[in-house]
């Protein structure tokens, strides 16, 4: 390698405080313990950890997820699982099987907003469906699935991150969720509940997932390992019907390579059944609920006052800005202060909303956080 090549994803700018990433604090990467899982994975399947895996994922790894599923929200078979590349991978194999281009995906706001580039990638438009300060009203979705099949479109699936979202934390209320399992499958629209923080989680349980509300119709669910194990070792999955698991494990590039990233499947099975990603993911919950917790304090703590919220879980405090103030001119004040973050906007298809911004706790170590957020207090002092 040429010296300087870059290793990471990560951009550094020096002497700013970036609370735009969500990225994993390094020290809270469980680098001996996944260590010692590849190693457990090699001498427990030798050879066979090391060829061209089954088409839908090991059966050790599609066990322990249809196990974990069932232990933490209940419904979860091994058949139902496809072992993929991370939540983003999971994405593109389940808008490629179920969209084709042209027609419309509709999408939460605000809602993740590198989902949009996934999907745009398969040729789709992108419709915000309707939402209001409950987050996304099933009635009105419904009403707008009806109008747009009038003018001739095709309305395949809704994306939504309903437990713990990014960027809002929040989780979808009980009766929306019923309500809106009830109009996926009225309309026969496919919701893609992207699942990725349900273990991301402080206080409480994590709310029932519309995959176990719907009995697997009408959706299909997918997760990630970035966030609770590393991002670096882009696993994840779905979890669908067994008819759409079998189409997967038919396509093309699948039938060619075998099961997907399937060393590192072998590893992460190795990982959940030594007790490690329990062990792993209760250091971090307590960490990562720190983190917050310090950020929050700090905000709460500025003279000028903020409406702060405490997520439950996720990664992200999503703050409404004071009056007057907009996202877009709060940033260029606060990087010229020395610290950054998301503005609202990148969270909506439409590219609305300049009264919120996102602050990620999850890359900063506590006191930086509470750095982060004098320097923030005095940006937003100045930006009036
Ligand atoms: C809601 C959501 N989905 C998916 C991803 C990406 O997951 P992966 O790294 O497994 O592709 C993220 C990462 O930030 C996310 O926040």
């Amino acid at each position: 390698m040429r010296p300087g090549q870059p290793i990471l994803q990560y951009v550094d700018r020096p002497g700013l405080l970036d609370l735009g990433w969500g990225h994993p604090h390094p020290s809270l990467l469980p680098t001996d313990a996944w260590a010692a899982a590849t190693t457990g994975a090699l001498s427990t399947y030798g050879w066979q950890a090391l060829t061209y895996g089954y088409e839908p994922g090991p059966g050790p790894l599609r066990e322990w997820i249809a196990g974990h599923l069932n232990a933490t929200d209940g419904g979860g078979e091994p058949d139902e699982i496809f072992v993929t590349a991370g939540a983003s991978h999971a994405l593109t194999l389940v808008c490629g099987a179920l969209a084709r281009p042209d027609d419309v995906v509709l999408v939460d706001s605000p809602t993740y907003h590198l989902a949009f580039g996934i999907l745009r990638d398969q040729g789709v438009e992108l419709v915000a469906a309707p939402v209001d300060g409950g987050g996304l009203d099933p009635r009105a979705l419904d009403e707008q699935i009806v109008a747009l099949r009038r003018q001739g479109r095709r309305v395949p699936l809704l994306y939504i991150v309903p437990t713990f979202g990014n960027p809002t934390g929040h989780s979808l209320p009980d009766d929306r969720r019923r309500e809106l399992v009830a109009v996926a499958r009225r309309e026969k629209v496919t919701i893609v509940e992207d699942d990725t923080y349900r273990d991301m989680v402080y206080e409480g349980g994590a709310p029932p997932s519309l995959w176990q509300l719907s009995d697997g119709q009408s959706v299909v669910r997918i997760g990630s390992f970035a966030k609770t194990v590393a991002p670096g070792i882009r696993l994840g999955w779905i979890q669908a019907a067994p008819d759409l698991v079998g189409r997967l494990a038919r396509l093309g590039y699948v039938h060619s390579g075998g099961g997907v990233n399937h060393t590192t499947a072998l590893a992460m099975a190795a990982f959940g059944a030594s007790g490690a990603y329990r062990d792993h993911l209760t250091i971090i919950r307590r960490e990562y609920a720190t983190r917050r917790d310090t950020l929050v304090a700090a905000l709460r703590r500025l003279p000028i006052r903020l409406d702060v919220p405490s997520p439950a879980g996720g990664w992200f405090v999503w703050l409404p800005l004071p009056a007057g103030r907009s996202a877009a001119e709060v940033l260029a004040t606060a990087e010229e202060h020395g610290v950054s973050f998301m503005p609202g906007s990148t969270f909506h298809v439409t590219g609305a909303d300049d009264d919120h911004i996102r602050l990620s706790f999850s890359l900063l170590a506590p006191v930086e956080l509470d750095e982060a957020a004098r320097r923030l207090g005095v940006a937003l002092a100045e930006t009036l």
